[in-house]
């Protein structure tokens, strides 16, 4: 099965916890784990940046989720291409404020 990343950028809407990241990131690495999805979620003064990798349909699947969340907003898609190899494969989802 082809790879697949898609890259994004988003401003928060509300200003993250480290209580409300955790718990965003454990339900986004079950669900990534289901999915074989791995990747990284970064967060900065009210910005994040995601990288998402894994099956195509897999992840704009995903992100027609991720961009309905109503806890982020200017969502910008910065890479949408084809990856020859993983480079967050131990991750389900990566983590770094
Ligand atoms: C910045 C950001 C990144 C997210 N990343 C993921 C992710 O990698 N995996 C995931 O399952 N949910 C992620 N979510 C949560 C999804 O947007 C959504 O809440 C989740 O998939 C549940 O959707 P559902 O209630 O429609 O099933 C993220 C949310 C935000 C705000």
């Amino acid at each position: 099965m082809p790879l697949h990343c898609l890259r994004y950028q988003s401003t928060a809407l509300q200003s993250f916890s480290t209580q409300a990241l955790e718990a965003l990131l454990s339900q986004a690495r079950v669900y990534n784990a289901a999915h074989h999805i791995s990747g990284m979620l970064l967060y900065r003064d009210g910005k994040f940046m995601q990288v998402l990798e894994g099956e195509e349909t897999a992840l704009w699947l995903l992100y027609s989720k991720i961009l309905h969340d109503p806890r982020h907003t200017d969502i910008v898609m910065l890479a949408d291409e084809p990856l020859p190899q993983r480079g967050f494969a131990a991750w389900s989802m990566a983590y770094r404020h």
